[in-house]
């Protein structure tokens, strides 16, 4: 949520800030600022709405400099306005802060504030963290941010920038992303890694209760009471490309169309043909550790939530670990039990989920060994656990996640196999015959892929495109798809949608059925087809609209379907690596059929770094 980007050295620090922020819009694109420290002034443009308009305006009011801070904005406090938009400034506009995360003593700090005769500009907490700054401020910068950040309870990660200092710009993070970036003569601070990756590939990744001094040539970094740091500069080997639309679109869209590429880079390395081994090395899970393993406990959020119910139903079935799954948000709040020996999954696509990441902690001071899922390297989930997989799927900009989704639930059937045949719950023949099955997932995701236009075509039909609501039916492995293709549609087209167990219809959802209300029910081989073909002619019976998701040659659903997507047969645990991907695609045509902007839906933000 909120994106933050700042430059210092030879190049027009506005360019580079907008090209980096155009690389964080995902993060949030309610307005947007950016200040420039030129001249000996401090210069500023702000605008509402996407950045877009702020192109626009810097256009009619140009703007440059070789120092400057720029964010684009996620709302928390204070509504989307030029005046809540950052950044925000002291009362002499001479100092400005850009600010992801929640201040949550912001009212307080405002009430002393404005006894001491500061008059505030905004409603946003973020205003208060510029004012702190100049109460402190003696001439040093650094030691004012630090100075400020003792008073300050919450989540952050800022760019400041004085007046004062065309030399300098100090960061700071707790609990929000914040990164520096290491150039020639040069240096960049962004909330992630695509952010800056067109300049540079060495990251400092700046930990919580830091705060980083950084100058062309040079850095310093401490914590806030001052006490010196020294963090590993990292090379990120992303390629710059990968954060481009390259010719798609959509970001959603050719994140959907990589995904056989994102399986086999889940898979590589991790298992070869004709083996039957898993090697998952940097889980820093040992062998003893997987053997004593009592229970296991899986952590996620919203899709991530889905992957995580594939993973569990795997488990239990092949491993015959039990296996609690939870949302993030709710095992933090609930005092949750964790016996010795229990072995906690968190799954993050950005590994910056706070939920998430709150959940880690306290199944850590529980005595869980924490080994999670994650997307992005070096993220704050990856750093907290004491292992990981990561998923290799490369950045994933648009905000609805796809290619995270399969390769988490890819990542699951690894960890699976790896731990049924540790714990001798699965014969050498059935991993062989498992990973066989997983290698040929990717060709099976391309078949899928290249016969898109029929689903295309389908999302044309008006009874899809104008629906008001549709049910989304699955059972088994399926019932996870079933859920994630209800928050795809419903997050990108806002049709409202409601993924079921499909044996759950009849106590509830089948009082929704009638002549207008599209049902996709998940209807592939395996051993509930009967009873999803028992559900189907339900729906048939009341006249519901059934948009069947079917294995190849099954010509007989069409009889019962008004529309059928399929997918290549496949070992049915696996399948909803692949039942996702038509999903996927029907949301995404849906949705661009309503005139939606898929890779920026309304009110949502990529990675929801605060509560
Ligand atoms: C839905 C979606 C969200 C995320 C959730 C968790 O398309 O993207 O539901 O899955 O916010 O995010 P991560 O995986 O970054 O922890």
């Amino acid at each position: 949520m909120c994106g933050i980007v700042g430059y210092i050295g030879e190049k027009n620090c506005v360019e580079v800030i907008m090209a980096g922020l155009h690389r964080l819009e995902y993060r949030g694109y309610d307005s947007a600022g950016v200040a420039v420290v030129t001249d000996g002034a401090l210069k500023c443009v702000k605008s509402v709405g996407k950045l877009k308009i702020m192109d626009k305006k810097l256009e009619d009011n140009p703007l440059s400099g070789p120092l400057g801070i720029g964010h684009t904005r996620w709302a928390t406090h204070g509504a989307p306005s030029e005046v809540n938009s950052h950044p925000h400034f002291d009362m002499p506009m001479e100092i400005a802060v850009v600010h992801n995360g929640i201040i949550e003593n912001y009212q307080e700090l405002r009430n002393e504030l404005q006894k001491e005769g500061v008059t505030f500009r905004s409603q946003t907490d973020t205003e208060t963290i510029a004012h702190l700054v100049r109460k402190y401020y003696t001439g040093d910068l650094f030691v004012a941010v630090k100075r400020a950040l003792q008073d300050v309870e919450g989540a952050y990660a800022i760019g400041v920038v004085c007046k004062d200092h065309p030399d300098l710009m100090v960061a700071a993070r707790h609990g929000s992303p914040l990164i520096v970036g290491l150039g020639e003569g040069e240096a960049f601070i962004g909330s992630d890694v695509p952010a800056i990756m067109k300049y540079t590939r060495k990251v400092i990744y700046i930990d919580n209760g830091q705060v980083c001094e950084i100058k062309r040539n040079s850095y310093k970094i401490e914590d806030i009471q001052g006490n010196p740091v020294q963090l590993e500069v990292k090379t990120v080997d992303w390629d710059d490309a990968a954060a481009e639309k390259e010719g798609y679109p959509h970001f959603m869209l050719k994140e959907i169309n990589q995904q056989a590429n994102v399986i086999r880079n889940t898979l590589r390395g991790r298992v070869h043909e004709g083996s039957e081994e898993v090697n998952l090395p940097d889980m820093n899970i040992s062998l003893e550790e997987l053997r004593a393993c009592q229970k296991i406990v899986i952590v996620a959020c919203g899709t991530a939530w889905h992957a995580g119910m594939v993973g569990k139903y795997l488990i239990e079935k092949f491993a015959k670990v039990p296996v609690e799954l939870d949302l993030a948000s709710e095992y933090r709040y609930r005092d949750p039990i964790v016996p010795p020996n229990t072995i906690m999954i968190p799954v993050s696509q950005s590994g910056e989920t706070a939920d998430t990441l709150e959940a880690i902690r306290i199944a850590k001071s529980r005595g869980a060994q924490v080994a999670s899922i994650v997307n992005t390297v070096g993220s704050s989930v990856a750093r907290e656990s004491h292992g990981v997989v990561y998923q290799h799927a490369g950045p994933e900009i648009g905000v609805a996640s796809t290619k995270a989704y399969t390769s988490q639930c890819t990542a699951f059937a690894l960890f699976t196999i790896w731990l049924a045949e540790t714990r001798g719950a699965m014969e050498k023949a059935q991993a062989k015959e498992m990973i066989a099955s997983l290698r040929e997932l990717p060709d099976k995701i391309q078949w899928i892929l290249d016969n898109q236009d029929d689903i295309k075509r389908c999302a044309e039909d008006p009874k899809y495109r104008d629906a008001q609501s549709a049910l989304y039916l699955g059972r088994g492995y399926n019932f996870p798809s079933a859920l994630e293709g209800a928050l795809k549609l419903k997050e990108i087209s806002y049709i409202h949608a409601e993924g079921y167990a499909a044996g759950e219809m009849k106590h509830g959802p089948i009082a929704l059925v009638t002549d207008e209300l599209p049902v996709v029910c998940v209807a592939t081989d395996g051993d509930v087809y009967d009873k999803m073909v028992s559900n189907i002619q339900e729906i048939r019976a009341r006249r519901g609209i059934v948009l069947s998701v079917a294995t190849v040659g099954n010509e007989g659903i069409k009889a019962h379907s008004a529309d059928v997507f399929y997918i290549p047969e496949c070992f049915e645990p696996f399948s909803p690596i692949l039942v996702a991907v038509p999903l996927q695609l029907f949301a995404y045509y849906v949705a661009t059929n309503r005139g939606c902007d898929v890779d920026q839906p309304r009110n949502l933000a990529k990675s929801v770094t605060v509560e």
